[in-house]
Parts: C-alpha cells; sequence; structure tokens
C-alpha cells in the first residue's frame, strides 16, 4: 500500500510531521492543555483530555498510520507544535474518501495555517490510490472551521444531523466535499493560491 510522506514542508514556516510517539507527549500535552477552553465548545476528545489519553493517543498512531485508517500529523510552526491535523478514512466501503481534520492552539490562529494544512492534506489525499473524494465535515456553527474548506474551493455538499456532544455542537454537521476533478479544475488552484494545486 502506498503511504503518505510522514513529513510533508508545506512552505518556509509550516511542516506536517506524522507524531512520533512518546517523544512528542511533553510538548503535545502542553499544548492541548493551553487549547483547551478553545477545544472544548467543538472537540468531544477535548472534554476528556488527561495525559493518561494524550498517551494513548501517541501510542495508537503508529498502527493506525499502518492500516490506512488515520494519518494524523502534528502541525509545526518554526519548529514548535501548535496543533494536530489528519486525513482519516472514515468508512471502510468507501474506498474512494477521506475526511480532513484539524486544530489549531488560539496562538496560531488568524494566519492561514488550517488553510494551508488543508489544502496540503488535501493534495496528499489525491496522490493516494483510488482517492478522488476529500470531506471536510464540522457542526455547522462552527464558522472558522467551515472558512477553512471554503477557502479552499470545497463545495457545500450537505447538512446532516448527528447526536451533539461537545458544548457548542448544535447537531448539525455540514459536510464539504472536494472532487480530484474539481480540485485540477479549479482556475485558482491554477493560480496557486488560494485554492489546490494538485496534480502541478
Ligand atoms: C478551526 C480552526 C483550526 C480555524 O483556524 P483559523 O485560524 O480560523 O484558520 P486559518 O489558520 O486557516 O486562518 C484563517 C485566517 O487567517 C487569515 N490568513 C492570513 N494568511 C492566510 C493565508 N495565507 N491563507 C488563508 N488565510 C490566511 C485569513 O484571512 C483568516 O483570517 P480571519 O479569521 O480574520 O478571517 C480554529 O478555529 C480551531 O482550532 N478551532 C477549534 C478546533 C476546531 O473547531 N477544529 C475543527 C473541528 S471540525
Amino acid at each position: 500500500m502506498d503511504l503518505p510522506p510522514r513529513v510533508m514542508e508545506v512552505d518556509d514556516t509550516l511542516t506536517l510531521r506524522a507524531f512520533a510517539g512518546e517523544a512528542d507527549l511533553p510538548e503535545l500535552f502542553r499544548v492541548i492543555e493551553e487549547s483547551l477552553e478553545h477545544l472544548r465548545p467543538w472537540l468531544p476528545w477535548a472534554g476528556e483530555h488527561s495525559l493518561a489519553r494524550t498517551t494513548r493517543f501517541l501510542a495508537r498512531r503508529a498502527e493506525l498510520w499502518a492500516s490506512g485508517e488515520e494519518y494524523t500529523y502534528a502541525i509545526v510552526v518554526d519548529g514548535a507544535i501548535v496543533g494536530a491535523c489528519g486525513l482519516f478514512r472514515r468508512d471502510e466501503n468507501r474506498d474512494e474518501a477521506r475526511e480532513i481534520g484539524y486544530w489549531l492552539h488560539p496562538s496560531a490562529t488568524g494566519r492561514g495555517v488550517a488553510t494551508r494544512t488543508a489544502r496540503a492534506l488535501a493534495e496528499q489525499a489525491f496522490r493516494l490510490p483510488g482517492v478522488d473524494l476529500v470531506e471536510i465535515v464540522h457542526d455547522a456553527a462552527n464558522l472558522a472551521s467551515g472558512a477553512v474548506p471554503a477557502r479552499l474551493g470545497f463545495i457545500a455538499y450537505e447538512r446532516r444531523a448527528f447526536e451533539p456532544v461537545a458544548p457548542m455542537e448544535t447537531g448539525e454537521d455540514q459536510v464539504w466535499r472536494l472532487t480530484r476533478d474539481r480540485s485540477t479544475a479549479d482556475p485558482a488552484a491554477r493560480a496557486g493560491r488560494p485554492g489546490l494545486a494538485v496534480g502541478n
């Protein structure tokens, strides 16, 4: 099976790198601790944050990477972890689809880091054999999250109901889709920014 690169140098300052297991524990744990207030409204796992949970999260990365289920990366800016992101296979019956997820430390927001991260992950997704659809899914009220796929030319595909868990979740998800065809045909993509530059 083709695997994505473990390190992606997105630009001069931004790197996505696969988590390094226990070696990342002190830094990742601190970054999550500092981000909790900002993450809790939207991310159910943030409500259960603990050292044991972060340890387990890091311990499972290698296995999930090898199985192709989840490619999870630390978002690194100027050498420091500022968040995490991933390319996920949510449904084993949908070989052709992957989902992108992301979160940032509050101090790393407002600079396009999530947008550049999602662009790099989508480009990577379309390099995986058979993948021609990338989705980003977020609570309909999470406007900051939705602005990321909107900037990249994803289409607002559908809304669907789910059981809310995190405090701000409304129970309605917004699903954004980008198809391989659209990512290569998008004029913004061909111009370089802010769309995708898949296949260039
Ligand atoms: C979702 C989340 C990652 C979005 O972060 P963000 O900082 O808004 O997104 P970006 O990093 O792409 O930055 C976009 C901002 O940088 C600006 N920007 C600057 N340079 C940019 C560039 N090169 N490209 C794109 N945007 C750029 C944009 O104009 C935008 O500013 P605005 O917020 O004033 O409109 C963040 O809000 C977060 O971590 N939320 C909590 C966790 C969460 O909800 N995760 C998603 C769950 S589905």
